[in-house]
């Protein structure tokens, strides 16, 4: 029987997905990986759920793709498998919003999985980096291209090149989390701000979560237009009639997802 290297609980309308594999700080192997995947796909499919929240344990987000495992590959095995395909792209297909709530270290692997979610909390204990250097490889999950379009090149460029870890304080000043929170806190803060999100209109937050990530997959222009061309489609919601019609009535509106 294989390990529960994920940890699969709903609190509300928020599903909470929890790396579990502490004795190697959360690194990242294909169980994990496989487990992550289905239960990221099952709480996109399921109705009843909003958000989801990614964590780990108060020591390690993820430390990074399991090393121990990767040792011995040879081209051949990453080449034909195409390894990092093997559920490292699931996440990115997940269509509902998904947070990463980070403390301590996020590497490597870990580093990629936490920018691959829409926006990362993170703890004042959190730590992001991309050592791969130090092992003699590069990012190889989008490292090297979502942390430059997160902090800029200069930072990139050094944290990849030199493998230095940014703490959660310079994390923020850089943009690569949206905001710190006391490590007490981190969980609580994660789903309360998953469960805000769980509250809107679903079909709407996945229109605005694909407009904010149009941004970085096109021109100005082109983002505009899609933009635009998503903004009238939410006119053809149930949701946008009830959440106007709730304002003006000075009410909560209730949104049906439709
Ligand atoms: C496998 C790992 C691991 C990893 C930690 N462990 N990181 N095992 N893969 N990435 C294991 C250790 O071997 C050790 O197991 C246990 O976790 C505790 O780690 P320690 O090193 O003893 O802890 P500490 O001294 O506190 O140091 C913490 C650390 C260090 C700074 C995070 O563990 C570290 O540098 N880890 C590697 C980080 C890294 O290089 N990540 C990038 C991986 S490459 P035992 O059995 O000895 O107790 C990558 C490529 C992604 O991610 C490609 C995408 C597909």
């Amino acid at each position: 029987m294989s390990e529960n290297f994920v940890l699969v609980e709903t609190r509300g309308r928020v599903g909470l997905l929890t790396l579990n594999r502490p004795k190697a700080l959360n690194a990242l192997n294909d169980q994990l990986m496989d487990q992550l995947g289905a239960a990221l796909q099952a709480f996109d499919a399921n109705d009843d759920i909003g958000c989801i929240v990614i964590t780990g344990s108060e020591k390690a987000f993820a430390a990074g793709a399991d090393i121990g495992a990767m040792k011995d590959w040879s081209y051949m095995d990453v080449y034909r498998t195409e390894y990092i395909g093997r559920n490292w792209e699931t996440l990115r297909t997940i269509r509902k919003p998904v947070i990463a709530a980070v403390a301590g270290y996020a590497l490597g692997g870990g580093c990629e999985l936490a920018m691959m979610c829409d926006f990362i909390l993170a703890a004042d204990s959190a730590k992001f980096g991309q050592p791969e250097i130090k092992l003699g490889v590069i990012p190889g999950a989008g490292g090297t291209q979502r942390l430059p379009r997160a902090v800029g090149k200069a930072k990139a460029m050094e944290m990849v090149l030199t493998g230095r870890m940014m703490d959660a304080a310079e994390a923020e000043r850089a943009g690569l989390v949206s905001r710190v929170i006391p490590a007490e806190r981190l969980l609580d803060d994660a789903i309360e701000t998953a469960t805000v999100i769980a509250g809107m209109s679903i079909p709407v937050a996945i229109m605005a979560k694909e407009s904010v990530n149009r941004a970085f997959e096109s021109s100005l222009h082109e983002g505009i237009l899609f933009e635009r061309r998503v903004f009238h489609a939410c006119f053809a919601t149930e949701d946008q009639k009830e959440g106007m019609a709730a304002f003006v009535e000075k009410r909560k509106p209730v949104f049906k997802n439709k």
